[in-house]
């Protein structure tokens, strides 16, 4: 049954959607952070996500990270490290079905929640690595999330027993992506078929890159986004709608 902010056009697209899944054989999907917004984690650059209460050229840079990390802290404790209160969503759940059927090859996230993992998906590139671990910058020494969040709400700035500042496996701007994933994910979007992108401005490179060398070895490309993305143009098309709305109606075709 359709859902009620569901469009007969919109019914289309999703039919249209359904069937191209159905026809793909290695489907690989990218994610960002509005495959998350219906777990309750705010995404980065709609109108109330992060950036309208964090200013985007500190929380995240790394060489601001080294002058000022009080200014990241503050903010992970008030949005990063609450994450065991959050469930995956039926988005999440639907990818992970996907890849158990066979026609899911890999999901590609920009995200650090591990959302994609808890629903039961096990092939997942994290391009901007994962809330999960944390190191020591000075002596390399490993903090599990639970430690860390023990950390986080006591100490203004983590610090380890050498002194050293505890920094979240988070990428940075102005970081390096973490080799095997970003590897693996070009290596697989340029062997795939079909790539959807979901719940992702396409503004933050290289993953941006990715639609586009899926497209340049012959794949067909799928936008699925509430908003327009700078890529639109270069899609097959695009499907403009809330992810629950999607997931929910694809399941009747
Ligand atoms: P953005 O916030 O830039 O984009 C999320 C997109 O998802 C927006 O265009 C929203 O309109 C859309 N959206 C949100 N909720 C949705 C929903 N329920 N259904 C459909 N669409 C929805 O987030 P990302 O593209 O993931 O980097 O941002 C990429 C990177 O920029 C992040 O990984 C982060 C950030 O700086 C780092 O932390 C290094």
């Amino acid at each position: 049954m359709p859902v009620d902010n569901v469009s007969d056009r919109m019914i289309e697209q999703i039919k249209r959607l359904a069937e191209k899944i159905d026809e793909s054989t290695r489907l690989v999907v990218l994610t960002g952070a509005g495959v998350s917004t219906d777990s309750g984690i705010p995404d980065f650059r709609s109108q109330s996500g992060t950036y309208s209460r964090w200013d985007s050229s500190r929380v995240f840079d790394i060489d601001y990270f080294h002058r000022d990390p009080e200014y990241f802290f503050n903010y992970a404790r008030e949005e990063l490290y609450n994450f065991d209160a959050i469930e995956p969503n039926p988005v999440h759940y639907f990818l992970a079905e996907l890849e158990k059927s066979g026609k899911l090859k890999a999901v590609i996230t920009q995200n650090i929640d591990m959302l994609h993992q808890r629903a039961g998906s096990r092939t997942v590139y994290e391009l901007h690595g994962s809330i999960q671990d944390a190191h020591c910058l000075k002596c390399g020494k490993y903090y599990e999330y639970n430690t860390m969040h023990e950390l986080v709400f006591r100490e203004a700035v983590p610090v380890c027993a050498c002194g050293g500042i505890i920094k979240p496996d988070i990428v940075f701007f102005g970081e390096s992506l973490p080799e095997m994933a970003i590897n693996a994910a070009y290596n697989i979007s340029s062997q795939t078929d079909l790539f959807i992108t979901m719940g992702t401005s396409l503004v933050v490179y290289p993953a941006a890159s990715l639609p586009v060398i899926a497209k340049e070895n012959g794949a067909q490309l799928i936008i699925i986004n509430r908003e327009a993305t700078p890529m639109d143009r270069a899609a097959d098309f695009i499907v403009q709608a809330e992810l629950r709305d999607i997931v929910h109606q694809i399941s009747q075709f």
